[in-house]
């Protein structure tokens, strides 16, 4: 018993420590010890949990990504409902916003708080007793989202709070995704294959709608809280100021841009100054929330409808613009997308001179009846890529010329529309919007190859960038990302390009010989393959001996590949049916680049050479679940139990055959407890 106690201490004091160097580090930004030594904070926790998972704990700062993926989202009713704001998009507006408030108080003096009005998602985060209970959506302000599991793996969002706070509470926030976060995740959507996000909003938005939490885990959210939704049991500061301050001192994240004033020219002069600055915040916003500062005044002041009238959202002026788009041309993707954009005449947007700005796909172009010709209304979303919001129909002279992508790269010498850099065969797949170039060999799209072979989860090859990339293939030095490797050859033409000094051609030559020893792996990922990133490209690495055999596999040796999809198979299939493809491919061998599976990526794994068959429910996560877990450390997951089966887990309510077979061949049994202890377990080493 003593020594239970003990250990009982000892994890209560790990987790203290843990949750504070958490909050150090994602709340305050001011790590106080290295990573090295929170990961051994953490490793200790865990081994203690597993050793005695009587002590472990739903709040346990192991467990943010513990749950399984929801089958859907549950719905939850909001106990008070979460309002919207109303607008104010002038001085004018804020001042008579201002004035009607105070006539409604009596003209009593009162004070303000400030926020920024971050574009991202409203959220209701629900403690009891100290600990996160429900995470939710604003939905339709009454009832939301249940979407506790994901916003648990946000680690600015605390999973327990001391117990000093009120036994019951709600807190409202906004989660959104940091503007570095989402450049960085759309190139990995890009080089995936996979569609961009439009903005941060939807990023975030995205993220934390995901069934699976790990999902949500791996982007980089944050959350700043913005109100105290309801306390109970407890008596609360009576200001909006000093509440933000007491949910600070429970660990919330707060954001340190707030300020309290006491006049409404003082508002305006911190919009003035963030209308000025927003751009260097780290996060996107679109506004200021005014908020009158007494609980008891906002109270008086009540709402109409959806809106308080106690607080305001002033936006910030729209990064709008009017130009002539002067016309649409196409540029052509990576996977061959044929891209209409928009050439502008130059325009200040902001600050920032724009002359070329996305109109997505063609349709959308129709959609918006966007002609070339047309003044149009263009606008600059923060960090992202300018877009056309649509024509001023008003100015139009007649002169306008509508848009059609066939017409438009109708080539009449060949009698058929043509992709505009390399002329050869456009396609459009049914049920998408974009049309597709048909030749791999596009220089247009080898340039997108090219960046993709070399960046750094591929092939890594340093001092590779766009406009090199772009002068190799425009001077014939290379045609395919192969020709990387035959550069050598060609060391003295070299050093006379333009920016290129002997010691760079070495520098070049040398992260490119290097190059060829990447694991298959990687050069898989390399490859471009639609559909196969570098997930998908690991796990091919671990089951196919080289390219050769990767190329060889049928569709239904793909299919039989847990993990591996009709989509992902065909992709594959398709890929390899291309000569041009297969002509890389034997370049890459003659030259040398012909890794093969090597022990680090399937031998090697824990689980290795281990097959389970697990039978019943099991508490922790899905069947599924379960399956990926074991596979991710290297072992096979089967439906029968057979004589290779190394292990049977046996969940709750086990179905019977497999049971009595496992007897019959005197199989080892797991109990949900030993098999998770075994995971974890392999997990560590
Ligand atoms: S206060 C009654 N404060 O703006 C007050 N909202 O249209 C309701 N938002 O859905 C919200 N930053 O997601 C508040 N500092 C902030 C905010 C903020 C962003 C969002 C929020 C809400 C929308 C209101």
């Amino acid at each position: 018993m003593n020594e239970l106690n003990q250990v009982e201490k000892q994890i209560n004091r790990l987790k203290e420590q843990i949750n504070h160097h958490n909050y150090r580090y994602h709340v305050l930004d001011s790590p106080e010890i290295s990573d090295a030594e929170y990961d051994q904070l953490v490793r200790e926790l865990k081994q203690l949990e597993e050793k005695y998972p009587q002590f472990l704990t739903p709040d346990s700062p192991t467990q943010r990504v513990g749950a399984a993926p929801v089958e859907a989202f549950g719905v939850v009713e909001h106990p008070y409902p979460l309002l919207s704001l109303g607008n104010a998009f002038s001085e004018e507006e804020l001042t008579s916003w201002y004035t009607r408030t105070s006539r409604t108080l009596g003209d009593e003096h009162f004070d303000l708080v400030c926020e920024h009005k971050i574009d991202g998602l409203a959220v209701a985060l629900t403690y009891v007793d100290g600990q996160l209970v429900t995470g939710a959506t604003r939905g339709d302000g009454f009832r939301g989202e249940n979407i506790t599991q994901t916003l648990r793996t946000i680690r600015s969002v605390p999973l327990s709070v001391s117990r000093d706070a009120p036994p019951r509470f709600e807190v409202r926030g906004e989660v959104f995704l940091p503007v570095a976060g989402f450049h960085r995740l759309n190139e990995e959507r890009a080089q995936e294959g996979q569609p961009i996000f439009a903005n941060p909003r939807n990023a975030a938005a995205g993220s934390v709608r995901q069934l699976d939490p790990r999902t949500t885990a791996r982007r980089p959210l944050d959350i700043y809280i913005y109100m105290l939704g309801y306390a109970e049991g407890k008596t609360v500061p009576d200001t909006h100021w000093d509440r933000l301050d007491y949910l600070k001192s429970l660990g919330f994240k707060v954001n340190p841009n707030n300020a309290l004033f006491g006049s409404i020219k003082e508002v305006e002069e911190y919009y003035q100054r963030w209308i000025s600055n927003r751009e260097s915040l780290p996060y996107e916003a679109d506004g200021v929330v005014v908020k009158v500062n007494s609980v008891i005044r906002q109270d008086r002041l009540g709402s109409v409808g959806h809106e308080p009238r106690w607080a305001i959202a002033y936006k910030f002026p729209a990064v709008e613009g009017t130009t002539r788009l002067k016309e649409i041309a196409i540029s052509v993707g990576r996977t061959g997308t044929l891209n209409p954009y928009a050439i502008l005449e130059p325009v200040k947007v902001g600050g920032v001179t724009i002359k070329q700005a996305a109109l997505h796909n063609e349709d959308d172009v129709r959609r918006k009846d966007i002609r070339e010709g047309d003044w149009v209304t263009v606008r600059r979303a923060g960090e992202v890529i300018p877009e056309v919001v649509g024509p001023i129909v008003s100015k139009r002279t007649g002169k306008e010329k509508e848009y059609n992508l066939l017409e438009k790269i109708f080539d009449k010498a060949k009698g058929r529309p043509a992709c505009p850099v390399c002329g050869a065969e456009v396609v459009r797949p049914e049920n998408e919007a974009m049309y597709y170039c048909t030749n791999t060999a596009c220089p247009a799209q080898v340039h997108h190859d090219i960046g993709l072979f070399v960046s750094r989860g591929a092939m890594d090859i340093r001092g590779i960038g766009e406009s090199l990339s772009a002068m190799l293939l425009n001077e014939g030095f290379i045609r395919d990302v192969a020709d990387l490797y035959s550069l050598k050859e060609k060391q003295e033409q070299l050093s006379q390009l333009e920016k290129m000094g002997e010691k760079s051609v070495d520098n070049l030559l040398a992260a490119i010989e290097v190059s060829k020893d990447r694991s298959l792996a990687r050069l898989i990922y390399a490859l471009g393959i639609r559909h196969v990133g570098g997930e998908m490209a690991q796990l091919l690495a671990g089951e196919f001996d080289d390219l050769d055999d990767l190329k060889n596999a049928s569709s239904e040796r793909l299919l039989e590949i847990e993990g591996v999809g009709p989509k992902i198979a065909e992709s594959i299939t398709k890929f390899f049916a291309q000569p041009e493809n297969l002509k890389i491919i034997e370049k890459l061998r003659e030259a040398g680049v012909w890794p093969r599976r090597t022990p680090a990526e399937a031998d090697k794994l824990p689980l290795a050479g281990m097959e389970f068959v697990i039978t019943g429910c099991l508490d922790a996560f899905s069947r599924e679940v379960a399956q990926e877990r074991v596979k991710a450390l290297g072992g096979t997951a089967k439906d029968n139990v057979t004589r290779n089966t190394t292990y049977l887990v046996v969940g709750e309510d086990p179905g019977g055959s497999k049971l009595t077979r496992a007897q019959a061949l005197g199989t080892r049994q797991l109990t949900e407890e030993e098999f998770l202890a075994l995971l974890e377990k392999q997990r560590r080493q």
